[in-house]
Parts: C-alpha cells; structure tokens; sequence
C-alpha cells in the first residue's frame, strides 16, 4: 500500500523515485499507462483548481478512469462521514482515492481504508504533492539540492507549503528561511527580513495570504502589502542573477507579487504547474504497486 499523506513520511531515495519517475514522464515513458483498468476518486472538501485538475489530467493520461466528487449533492449533506465516505469509494469498487480536506491531518481517521490515500493539501499541515512539484522544479534547475537556498516569503503559519518544503529541503540538504509579517511568520532562528532573504535566495518562493484560513481581515491595503512583504520589481531586481521566483498559486497578482514578475522571465511558476502533472503521474503509479521506470 502506497499512500502519500506527509513529505516526512517519504525517505530520501524514495524522494527521488519519485523524481526521476516524473521526468520519465516527460520523455522516456510518455506513453506509459496502467496495463490494467484503474478506478480513482478524487475528493476536494476544499476549493482547488491546480491540484485537482493535475491529477484529473494525470490520471487520464494514465488510462484511469476518474471520478470526481464533491461533497455538494453527496451523502455528506446528510451528515455522513469522512470516513464512511472513503470506506464507501473502497467498498464500491475504487483503487485509490485522492483527498482534500480542511482539517489538519484528516488521515489519522483513515486508518482503517484498505487502498492508498492521495493527500491533496490537509488544512494548514500538508501539501505532499505540491512539495514534490516545487521539488521538482528546483531540481530541474540547479541538478541538486545540496546548499541550495530556498526563502519562503508570506503566510507561513497557515501554509501546507511552506512546512512541507522546510521538511523537504532538511533531509535533501538545502537551506530554508522564512520572511513575512509578524503575525503570520514567527521571528524565530529562521526568519529573515524580507530585503535579506531576496537577495541570499538561489529560489524566492512567494506564498499567498490564506485569508479563507485567517480570524480576521487584512488590517493594511494590497498596495501597502506589496511594499512592506510582496516581491516588488525593485527588491526582483536585487535577486541572484540565477534566482528563480516560484509561487504554488493561485497568485494574487499585485498583493505578494507584482503582476509582471509572474511571468517574467525567471518566474517558474507556470513550470510547476505542468511538473505537477508530471509529479502526480509518478505518485499515482506508485500508488497502484509499479515500481519507477528503470529500477
Ligand atoms: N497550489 C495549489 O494547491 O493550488 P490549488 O489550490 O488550485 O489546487
């Protein structure tokens, strides 16, 4: 059984299995699909566009048949369960399920579920998935993790991101710092001002404000946001000539990040969208018991 629920859950050699079995998907075993026919749920509790539609097109690109659920118009209306509700895609014929939910590690219910769990984001605990495109896409870029610089600069406290990518980058030997307003990034032995962190980072990872996560609003304007703690043309220019901007998005443009650093030129963030794909072909299959092309 190869669920994937948390980063740290995976060793380092596993980590890169999985790697190298989503560049193979770029090239190599393109074509590859389940010799076999595979049923997948994907169940989003929470909004999502990038991941639930990543592994949709992973999964039919595999040759999987896909179902998407949502819990409107569903039996959790009446008051079912999250855990009757996957033991019901397990009794009824499903292989794997994929799950979005808004509570932190929601899977410590699930124990009792016979096929794998695709943890697609748990509240502000987990984003597996995410971690391994961002992994992806940094590999890509520098060939290693070793003393690569990773700054994180936002809503750190209620992002799956940001922990995943710290827990990450521990074990493979980069370096992490976090940079962000007060009340949403602790000033510990980590944190950086924001001015520092740009310019010491080889990757500037912006994250957006979680206000669906947040007790209260925003008490400063977009605009004020942008200058004090958002990646502005001017402080841009201050990163690493080979510095790359990534941003697991959705962006608000303008807020964290001007709008024209999204696709500028050393903006990765529409390449973390398609290794996502890549990165969710590689999970699924091993979910289903295939071992990673060439091994
Ligand atoms: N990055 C990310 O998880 O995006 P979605 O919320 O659109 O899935």
């Amino acid at each position: 059984e190869h669920s994937l629920l948390r980063i740290r859950d995976l060793s380092k050699e596993e980590i890169f299995d999985i790697l190298q079995d989503a560049m193979a998907f770029s090239c190599s075993q393109s074509d590859w699909q389940f010799p076999n026919k595979v049923l997948i749920a994907n169940l989003f509790f929470e909004p999502s566009t990038r991941t639930h539609y990543s592994f949709a097109s992973a999964q039919h690109q595999l040759g999987a048949c896909v179902e998407n659920f949502t819990a409107q118009g569903s039996s959790v209306e009446k008051g079912e369960s999250l855990y009757d509700t996957v033991k019901t895609f397990e009794s009824i014929g499903f292989d794997a399920v994929v799950i979005r939910h808004k509570k932190d590690e929601y899977f410590k219910e699930l124990e009792n579920i016979n096929i794998p769990i695709l943890n697609a984001g748990d509240g502000c605990g987990n984003h597996p998935t995410q971690c391994l495109l961002d992994l992806l896409t940094i590999y890509q870029e520098f060939n290693t993790f070793e003393g690569i610089k990773v700054a994180v600069i936002g809503d750190i406290k209620h992002s799956r991101v940001a922990n995943s990518i710290k827990e990450a980058m521990d074990m493979l030997g980069g370096e992490v710092v976090f940079s962000g307003p007060a009340e949403w990034c602790e000033h510990d032995e980590n944190y950086r001002d924001i001015d520092e962190a740009v310019a010491w980072a080889d990757v500037v990872m912006m994250l957006r404000i979680q206000h669906e996560r947040h007790a209260d609003t925003m008490k400063m304007s977009k605009e004020e946001y942008l200058v004090k703690y958002g990646l502005t043309k001017e402080r841009a220019a201050r990163m690493k000539p080979h510095a790359i901007i990534m941003h697991p998005a959705p962006v608000n443009r303008g807020v964290e990040i001007d709008s024209d650093l999204v696709e500028a030129g050393n903006s990765r963030i529409f390449k973390q969208m398609s290794n996502g794909v890549l990165v969710r072909k590689a999970v699924i299959k091993r979910a289903m018991g295939y071992k990673p092309f060439d091994k």
